[in-house]
């Protein structure tokens, strides 16, 4: 399809295509259509008939026939728009759309949902894609160096870009997130590449890095992280651990999608305790799932992460059951004023304040008792104090860095008010 066709005629439904767990190709698992706002789902006859089929998130589109509605104040199935690209990949897809040219031209773009998924590149996020036919796949997928794909997410971020965008570029808009990112394999391995971009006052980048690197170290699971340059500036690889390797896939959903909220409720009312009260009724292991959430939070307020919206949570789901992903997009946040907030809920009563001693308070939401509660904060600050060297080497941070971050991002004092050490 050309630029013109896409936007003469937007789509008005696609086809919804799954790898199935294990298994190394797609297959066709249903429809989506839209009518009006909404967005309706039905499974392909030839799906249901298949003895290995499931469902791609029970509680929003159980494995019946008939066209299925979203659920309430959503306008399409959470657990496809989860796949969707976010506010970077539509922001790429516009510009291409626009034939290059940005500003009022692309803002103008008349792109909807479904052309968002459908002009999104194939690797994307989970086992899902979207394809305009049910019978052939055709993945939008293309290779490029990684200072190939920097240098047009450059001149992105500059609004210079001219000229149609490279597929290779494209095909990692169906990557979520605000960030400028990009997708990349070496052999077997894939990552998520995250750069630098001109509007950051800091190196958000190793930031990053050195968050990931203290999270390893107190023992929360983390993919793999490097830093390296690339065009003069720093990139931050994440490991992709929704592929296992050997062309499979593994089917994600997001803590939005869980709580069962589009984004602009999400930002209000979403609540750590209700993704664990979500993940002790589908989870794989709901006994541990309040320990790993609690040992998330402490270690969010820990490094001033008050960027935990529940797009930042994610489980895999394998057809019957939900079990957290490792954890990501954990990026000491700029703080002004001296409070902070988190961006979830952390009590039942909706408080979300970025200290350890509401955090002790919260314990027995989370299974914990209190003493239990302290035992993982004191855990986790004595960690980080003792590794921050250590991490920071890791995450090769100038001094600048470290004297930035250390106190201010790293343990504020905020955290520890009313906890009683610190
Ligand atoms: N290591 C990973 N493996 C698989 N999916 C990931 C990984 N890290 C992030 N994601 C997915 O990519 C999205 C964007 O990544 P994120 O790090 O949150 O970027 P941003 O900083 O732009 O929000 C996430 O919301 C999540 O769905
Ligand atoms: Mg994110």
């Amino acid at each position: 399809m050309t630029t013109s066709d896409v936007l003469a005629t937007p789509p008005t439904n696609a086809f919804v295509w799954v790898w199935l767990p294990e298994s190394t190709e797609p297959v066709v698992a249903g429809q989506v259509r839209q009518v009006g706002d909404l967005h309706q789902f039905i499974y392909g006859r030839s799906y249901l008939d298949r003895a290995d089929a499931i469902s791609l998130y029970r509680p929003e589109l159980p494995l019946t026939s008939g066209w299925q509605d979203p659920r309430e104040a959503m306008g399409m199935a959470g657990c496809l728009r989860d796949a969707g690209p976010d506010s970077w990949g539509q922001r790429v897809i516009n510009v291409r759309l626009a034939g290059g040219r940005h500003g009022d031209v692309a803002d103008k773009i008349h792109a909807t949902k479904l052309t968002y998924l459908l002009e999104s590149g194939s690797d994307r996020i989970g086992a899902l894609d979207f394809q305009r036919s049910a019978t052939e796949f055709v993945p939008r997928v293309a290779d490029a160096t990684l200072d190939e794909l920097h240098a047009a997410a450059q001149a992105m971020d500059r609004g210079e870009l001219t000229g149609v965008l490279d597929d290779a570029f494209v095909n990692g808009t169906a990557v979520g997130g605000a960030r400028p990112k990009v997708l990349l394999r070496d052999g077997q391995r894939q990552w998520i590449a995250k750069l630098s971009t001109s509007s950051d006052t800091y190196s958000v980048v190793k930031a990053e890095a050195v968050a990931m690197a203290l999270a390893r170290r107190v023992g929360i699971p983390v993919p793999a992280t490097k830093v390296i340059r690339s065009l003069g500036r720093d990139v931050l690889l994440v490991e992709r651990f929704d592929r296992p390797g050997g062309g499979r896939r593994r089917m994600m959903i997001s803590a939005l999608t869980m709580l069962g909220f589009d984004d602009f409720l999400g930002a209000r009312y979403s609540s750590y305790v209700e993704v664990l009260d979500v993940l002790r009724r589908l989870g794989r292991d709901g006994e541990r799932a309040g320990r790993s959430l609690f040992e998330r939070i402490v270690f969010n307020v820990a490094i001033s992460n008050i960027d935990d919206h529940a797009r930042n949570h994610a489980a895999f789901w394998d057809g019957s059951e939900l079990e957290l992903t490792p954890a990501y997009d954990l990026c000491p946040q700029l703080r002004s004023g001296t409070e902070a907030r988190q961006a979830m809920d952390i009590t039942a009563d909706g408080r979300r304040a970025s200290q350890f001693a509401l955090l002790v308070e919260a314990a027995p939401e989370y299974g914990l008792t209190g003493s239990q509660a302290r035992d993982v904060i004191d855990s986790q600050v004595a960690t980080i104090r003792e590794q921050w060297a250590d991490a920071a080497d890791e995450a090769q941070l100038t001094l600048d860095d470290r004297s930035y971050l250390w106190g201010r991002q790293i343990l504020n004092p905020y955290a520890f008010e009313g906890y009683g050490i610190g």
